[in-house]
């Protein structure tokens, strides 16, 4: 498996892995304000887009993972592990933050196995399905 940072030409493999950008719409509008701000990474499999990741520094100053989305074919398969564990390697502040719906489980399990500490809960974004929130600290600062 290959990570690396996404580049413009694989907008649209980043596209083909996330239903939500199946249309035009707001998520291949960020996906394209990522890429171009090099906030995005890829993992690729024999040379085909599996999976990407998205890091930004606007949740109160500190890494925050935007996205992480893997194609469904190429689940359970360590490709959310190796993202993540390489924007943890990027990330410039000694805090990673990230967050998920009560109703995603698979992203909970996989935080859990991360060791991804909870950091919280916000209600009312997506109605009656609050935002659980994690942290993860560098090992330095611990
Ligand atoms: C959540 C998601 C990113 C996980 O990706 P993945 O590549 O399958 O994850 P990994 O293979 O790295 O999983 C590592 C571990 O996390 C846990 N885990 C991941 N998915 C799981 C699931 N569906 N059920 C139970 N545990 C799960 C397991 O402990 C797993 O280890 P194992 O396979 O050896 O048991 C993927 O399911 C996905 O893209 N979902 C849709 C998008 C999404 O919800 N993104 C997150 C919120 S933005």
């Amino acid at each position: 498996m290959e990570i690396r940072e996404a580049t413009s030409s694989d907008v649209p493999a980043m596209y083909a892995v996330d239903h939500m950008a199946a249309e035009e719409g707001s998520r291949r509008q960020h996906i394209r304000d990522w890429v171009d701000a090099g906030q995005a990474i890829v993992a690729l499999i024999d040379s085909t887009v599996v999976g990407y990741s998205a890091l930004e520094y606007t949740f109160f100053g500190c890494g925050f993972i935007a996205m992480l989305m893997v194609r469904k074919e190429s689940r359970r398969k360590g490709v959310a592990t190796a993202l993540v564990t390489r924007l943890e390697e990027l990330c410039k502040t000694e805090k990673l933050f990230t967050s998920t719906n009560e109703s995603n489980k698979p992203m909970q399990a996989l935080m859990k196995n991360m060791s991804y500490e909870p950091s919280g809960i916000v209600y009312n974004l997506d109605d009656g399905d609050p935002e659980l929130f994690y942290v993860k600290r560098k090992k330095e600062s611990r």
